[in-house]
């Protein structure tokens, strides 16, 4: 199979049986930023509503700029890797200081984007021709072509980026793909084929990223004496910017 006969087919396929998730319904590159962050880490279906009230509450740029990093933080609750509203927040200052970025090259300025998320953003808020890889699509490329990237047909990029997007969440899963139901499969070289379960995540309970976790959801709650808490975990939030210290007394950052 060529990349061109990939191309088509997971096109035409997309049309047909493609996901509405709401952040499909917007070229707004904010907003397309914020989608991009929550999906860095959290699943789909937890990221749909939180990403649409956070449009609601912050509709802009300049919106989320002027919010304070603790209603930032506090608004990021449940979603995870918490340094992700701190950059988001960040990055949105950046934005309603010195415009959108035009290429991959100025998004990678703002800080918690990296080479897919700047390659996302211009594919499915500006229409560059690109195909952001991220773990699913390089699966997909792996397993059909033995590729590792792919250009789109021209004008493509956005609507190839979403239907990939879609054969790796619904289709070429990574342990038991769905061949059967694949438009790929006929020419697929890979199909009918099972994986090993990969390797897992670090274990969450127990470790330091749920201890860090933990403290900052108290301090969701309220501000906590600083003498009730373990001193070393406060240090990573503090260095982080998802906590300060103000008298005897650990909070949000102000
Ligand atoms: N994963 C990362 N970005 C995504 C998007 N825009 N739609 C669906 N899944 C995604």
């Amino acid at each position: 199979m060529t990349p061109e006969q990939l191309a088509d087919r997971v096109l035409s396929w997309y049309a047909a049986h493609g996901r509405d998730l709401p952040w499909r319904h917007t070229r707004d590159p904010y907003a397309i930023l914020v989608s991009e962050v929550m999906l860095q880490q959290t699943q789909v279906d937890r990221v749909i509503e939180r990403w649409t009230a956070w449009l609601e509450r912050w509709p802009t740029a300049a919106d989320l700029a002027a919010a304070t990093r603790a209603d930032v933080i506090a608004a990021w609750q449940g979603l995870g890797y918490n340094r992700r509203a701190v950059a988001l927040h960040e990055a949105a200052r950046m934005l309603a200081e010195q415009g959108i970025p035009q290429d991959q090259a100025g998004w990678r300025a703002l800080p918690g984007v990296g080479p897919y998320t700047a390659a996302a953003i211009c594919a499915l808020a500006l229409d560059h021709d690109v195909v952001p890889i991220d773990v699913n699509v390089q699966r997909i490329l792996e397993r059909a072509l033995g590729a590792t990237t792919i250009e789109p047909p021209t004008g493509k990029g956005h609507d190839l980026t979403q239907a990939l997007f879609d054969v790796g969440a619904t289709l070429c899963l990574a342990r038991i793909p769905r061949c059967e139901a694949c438009p790929l499969a006929s020419d697929c070289p890979s199909r009918g084929q099972r994986y090993e379960p990969q390797r897992k995540q670090s274990r969450f309970e127990g470790s330091r990223r749920q201890a860090r976790g933990q403290l900052l959801d108290r301090l969701r709650q309220a501000p906590i004496r600083f003498v009730d808490c373990d001193a070393e975990i406060a240090a990573l939030l503090i260095k982080d910017g998802l906590a300060e210290r103000r008298g005897s007394m650990l909070t949000l950052p102000q």
